[in-house]
């Protein structure tokens, strides 16, 4: 076997209360980043900076990061943060606001770099020689907390950019499920089943080693039976905890075996049609089982370690029982109509093909495959061979 490597934060500190660890970093300033308004709401961000304060620490408050974060929004933290000069960078919110924090971060420390110049994977200087990142995530989805990824939009040329670098990986991750318990329904079930995929896409990855798998298991496990106690009661702190464990021991599995077809089908269908990450990963998911299922042992060992008997069926009930729907044709979120699927088919089946993600997809798919599962998981079709 050749060398192999897997990078995880130093720290992670989980369970109620673990936001308390803000009162132990040992710096002088912390710039906190956030999103939009709903950590301020319920506290959040007043509590990040009593707990500083109570360490001895200053901090600012940089905002208004938006969903699926801007190049300019990377720029003007970045600016803030050098005027600042902080040692300690703390993230609080969704993927959004951790993603767009760990960009600014990089430029912080290099700003002689334009945003051309990272783009190509492993491209970005080393970091932490003025400031080390701690990551309090708000979702149980993404996993950018652990993560060596970052999701930037060039508003200008409407791409998203996923930047890798392994320096991005945060030194702490903090998981403290007050946050998450506080996220609407809806938001519950599409960013769980982000969760979902995360794990189902980096066990069947063909990166995927004896490193990876146990983290995807233990996590594929946790979401099958903590998501639907979490989405019918959000007060339910205990399926709270379990989902945002989940959603960082997925992130363990995919940061270092990566992912597959469900996440290089659903970027391209949310380039096109500006569907919601978790959920269009959701509606795929079933479809991209039954297609590779041929390909890969590891859904059957999975199912066997798991005591589930279809994980596809499985899935598909679990996504009825969160109020996704089964097809992107029954998909009320945004406007699907079938004219303009079918005119941008072709382009999203070959853009999706050439998405890095599909790379360790069991089995070789074409591009006609992703064609395939397109109208499969449009129509309501089945990939079952
Ligand atoms: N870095 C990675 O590895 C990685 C992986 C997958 C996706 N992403 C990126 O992450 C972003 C999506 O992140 P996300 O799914 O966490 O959503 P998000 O950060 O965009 O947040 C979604 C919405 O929920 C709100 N919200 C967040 N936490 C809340 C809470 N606790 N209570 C109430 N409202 C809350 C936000 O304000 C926002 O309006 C996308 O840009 C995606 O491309 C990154
Ligand atoms: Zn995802």
């Amino acid at each position: 076997m050749s060398v192999m490597s897997f990078s995880i934060p130093r720290d992670i500190v989980y369970g109620e209360g673990a936001m308390e660890r803000l009162s132990t970093l040992g710096g002088t300033k912390a710039a906190i980043v956030t999103g939009g308004s709903s950590m301020k709401r319920f506290g959040f961000l007043e509590a990040a900076q009593d707990l500083l304060a109570k360490g001895g620490m200053k901090s600012i408050i940089i905002d208004g990061v938006e969903p699926n974060p801007s190049v300019e929004t990377v720029q003007r933290g970045a600016q803030e943060m050098r005027d600042f000069e902080p040692d300690w960078i703390v993230a609080i919110g969704g993927g959004s606001a951790m993603d767009a924090a760990k960009v600014m971060w990089c430029f912080y420390e290099h700003p002689e770099l334009s945003f051309e110049e990272i783009i190509e994977p492993g491209s970005m200087p080393g970091l932490r020689n003025k400031a080390r990142f701690v990551a309090i995530p708000s979702t149980s989805g993404t996993a950018s907390e652990i993560t060596a990824f970052s999701v930037i939009t060039d508003t200008k040329n409407h791409i998203k950019y996923p930047i890798v670098a392994a320096d991005m990986v945060p030194d702490l991750a903090i998981l403290d499920p007050a946050l998450p318990a506080k996220m609407p329904a809806h938001v519950t079930a599409h960013t769980g089943m982000d969760v979902m995929c995360h794990a189902v896409e980096a066990l069947a990855s063909t990166a995927a080693t004896c490193f990876t798998t146990p983290y995807a298991l233990q996590a594929i496990d946790l979401v099958l039976k903590n998501l639907p106690k979490a989405y019918a009661n959000g007060d339910d702190m205990a399926a709270r905890t379990e989902m945002h464990n989940a959603s960082s021991l997925a992130g363990m599995a995919f940061t270092n075996a990566s992912l597959g077809l469900v996440h290089s089908l659903a970027h391209k269908i949310g380039g096109e049609f500006g569907v919601t990450h978790g959920l269009a990963n959701a509606i795929l998911l079933p479809y991209i089982i039954d297609f590779n299922r041929s390909f890969t042992e590891s859904y059957a060992q999975g199912e066997a370690l798991l005591g589930v008997e279809d994980l596809a069926q499985a899935i598909r009930e679990m996504n009825s029982s969160l109020g996704i729907p089964a097809t992107f044709a029954e998909c009320d979120e945004v406007d699907f109509a079938e004219e303009k699927f079918l005119e941008v088919l072709d382009r999203m089946s070959s853009n999706a093909h050439g998405d890095p993600c599909t790379l360790t997809n069991p089995g070789t798919p074409t591009v006609a495959d992703v064609k395939a599962i397109y109208e499969a998981a449009y129509y309501g079709r089945s990939m079952k061979k």
